[in-house]
């Protein structure tokens, strides 16, 4: 979503201005923009679509100045054309803004009414007339104009703004949308000060930052010893810097195309770090952070998610349930609001999972769980997110930066965290012993090895992938099935494929075909089956049987024995996708740690209603296949891979 970038030096900002946009635009946005003040007089250039447009433009002409502001817009209220770019900006200041005020419409009449003109259809500019006039009431006092505005916007936003003639100086303030503040030391020992949506924003500027709390104000200027930051009470506050964090941005895509393959390829190394961060090597079981609450006691786990993060929290659903006896109520964070759940404190926790910590959705839903008493675990990627303040106790996942918008290492290390979560219940539940939970967690660490397999020929010629990605990118209509713990991963490939590359794809139980979607099935629609050989094999495999006879192209992604299984079935397969058998590497360990008494437990053992580790582990692994296909079908149409059209990585709005 949309993008603030706010910054004050001795020397021209445009430039830095603009980089820090480009690392701004993994956010998503449809046009983009930057002021700066020239000899005192407020400057812009904005443009509609990417930021070499904008670049062009600053080429033709240049912006001057050392204090500036800039802005990549994800448009809410008006079209992405230029006169809805920001900044937003009159003679006296310039704003630019994230998030909506949702009373723009009264507050537009009443300046409308005073004859205040509007030039945009933006709810963003009624903050430049309001704090216009609050400038003119107040005598030019500019930290009191911008007290006097804050408490008229609703909404959830974050905002700077910078006045003519005030060189040096930058208002920012946080109202629900994340603000950070940050300084670093310029060349000569001069002191450069910053605004950026996010760290991010700031990677390879600022050295020192501090997140603004909700509510917060600050005048920001080049110095930190000049800057001054505000409660929600209006009341000072020290600036608590912390260093700036090694952002993977600033690493850049190394050999790959794009965000998006790095991310993909980086799993097998970012499970083994998810691993040794939630395995404890003393007891062999997992570590998590002290919890506000006993797993014996808990009756009902609520959990709410948006997007790829829903997905994971729904293979959660049937890990709990199964594994360690507690239901789960997963709810579309969009959606918890418009029903009435059954919340109680006592007996029920409630999670959130989100990659980035700041989706505006999940934010609601969590505040609607913490009304209700219920005690809450952020499982989020971002440590110092909105979601991870909100709650009890965070849950990191341990991914590091995801740029590319289709999420894809967040996911899995989502799931990684998840079962250790689940193990460590089940384990205090008494639902499975030590020495089973030992065992699971030994066949977790053997994860990282099978996606190593498993991403062996990604983007070779040779690739395994490239039939059903040539298949698939033929394709108007794609249908993804599974059963069981697959269904969510059917779910995601659905979701994934659709965001990049545009192709319009379901995901589907593989047992509901038959209720409705078998309607659909002829030649011209694929079908992907996301198929381990599991428990549920046999029952998936007949329902391919259904749609083939119905002249179905069939792409089975499962083990060798799996497709072999189906071969033998007489389902004429139009692709295959073989991954590494789960079943036989655990067997083939356990065979050759025979000799050894600490390994006498069966990895493959089942708890009392008979799940095992594999369908902990086939989850994880078949995520990789559904990530790999949907990049390779992207690349085979040309879509933008990290940047799809109309998407956000941050989705800060309900
Ligand atoms: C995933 O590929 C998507 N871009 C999207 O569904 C995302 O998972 C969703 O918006 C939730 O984001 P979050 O995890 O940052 O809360």
């Amino acid at each position: 979503m949309c993008g603030i970038i706010g910054m004050i030096d001795a020397k021209p900002v445009a430039l830095p201005l603009l980089a820090a946009l480009r690392r701004l635009e993994y956010r998503g946005y449809d046009s983009a923009g930057m002021a700066t003040l020239n000899e005192g007089r407020i400057e812009r250039r904005r443009s509609e679509g990417k930021i070499v447009r904008l670049e062009k433009v600053l080429q033709k002409e240049p912006l001057f100045g050392t204090t500036g502001i800039g802005h990549t817009r994800w448009a809410t209220h008006g079209a992405p054309v230029e006169k809805n770019a920001h900044p937003h900006a009159n003679g006296t200041l310039a704003v630019v803004h994230n998030g909506i005020i949702e009373n723009f419409a009264s507050l537009r009449k009443e300046l409308e009414e005073e004859g205040r003109r509007f030039e945009s259809e933006t709810d963003s500019e009624v903050i430049v007339h309001l704090l216009t006039r609050e400038v003119e009431r107040n005598d030019g006092d500019l930290a009191l104009a911008c007290r006097e505005v804050l408490p008229r916007l609703k909404g959830m936003f974050a905002l700077v703004a910078m006045f003519a003639g005030k060189e040096g100086l930058l208002f920012g303030a946080r109202c629900g949308s994340p603000l950070v503040l940050g300084f670093s030391d310029g060349d000569k020992g001069e002191s450069v000060g910053y605004f950026g949506s996010d760290a991010l924003s700031l990677s390879g500027l600022a050295e020192r930052i501090v997140y603004l709390h909700d509510g917060e104000w600050a005048l920001l200027r080049a110095r930190e010893e000049d800057s001054q930051l505000f409660d929600a009470n209006n009341a000072p506050r020290g600036l608590s810097l912390q260093p700036m964090p090694v952002m993977a941005v600033a690493l850049g895509k190394g050999n790959h195309r794009h965000f998006m393959e790095k991310e993909i390829v980086e799993q097998p190394s970012v499970w083994s770090d998810v691993l040794s961060a939630r395995l404890d090597p003393a007891t062999r079981r997992p570590r998590l952070p002290a919890l506000p609450f006993l797993f014996r006691d808990i009756s009902t786990l609520h959990m709410t998610a948006c997007g790829t993060a829903y997905y994971a929290a729904l293979v959660a659903k049937y890990w709990l349930e199964a594994f360690a006896g507690i239901a789960v109520e997963v709810d579309v964070a969009s959606e918890l609001r418009y029903r009435a759940p059954v919340l109680r404190s006592g007996d029920q926790v409630a999670m959130c999972v989100s990659q980035s910590g700041e989706t505006m959705d999940s934010l609601e839903a969590l505040r609607l769980y913490r009304k209700a008493g219920l005690k809450t675990i952020a499982l989020v990627n971002v440590e110092q997110s909105s979601i991870a303040r909100l709650c009890d106790v965070v849950l990191p996942t341990h991914a590091g930066p995801e740029i590319g918008v289709a999420s894809t290492k967040a996911f899995t290390t989502q799931l990684l965290t998840l079962a250790c979560f689940t193990l460590t219940a089940a384990n205090e539940r008494g639902w499975l012993s030590n020495e089973q939970t030992s065992s699971f967690v030994e066949a977790l660490t053997c994860l990282p090895g099978l996606a190593a397999r498993c991403l062996e020929k990604f983007g070779a010629s040779e690739s395994q992938f490239a039939e059903a990605a040539q298949l698939l990118a033929r394709a108007h209509d794609v249908l993804y099935l599974g059963r069981g713990v697959s269904y969510p991963i059917a779910l995601e490939g659905a979701l994934k494929i659709k965001e990049i590359s545009y192709i319009h794809a379901e995901g589907y139980a593989a047992g509901e075909m038959k209720h409705g979607p078998i309607a659909l099935v002829d030649d011209s629609v694929p079908i992907l089956a996301v198929a381990p050989y599991d428990r549920w094999f046999a029952k998936t495999l007949s329902n391919l049987h259904e749609v083939a006879s119905r002249g179905a192209k069939v792409i089975l992604v499962s083990s060798a024995r799996g497709v072999a299984a189906a071969d033998e079935g007489g389902v004429a397969l139009a692709a295959r996708v073989v991954l590494p058998d789960c079943e036989e590497v655990l067997a083939k360990r356990t065979d050759a740690d025979k000799s050894s008494e600490e390994n006498k437990t069966k990895e493959g053992e089942e708890n009392a209603r008979g799940w095992s580790v594999l369908e902990m582990m086939h989850p994880i692994l078949y995520s990789l296949p559904v990530q790999i296909l949907a990049h390779d079908v992207a690349l085979l149409k040309g879509t933008d891979v990290d940047q799809p059209r109309n998407l956000a990585k941050s989705v800060t709005v309900e």
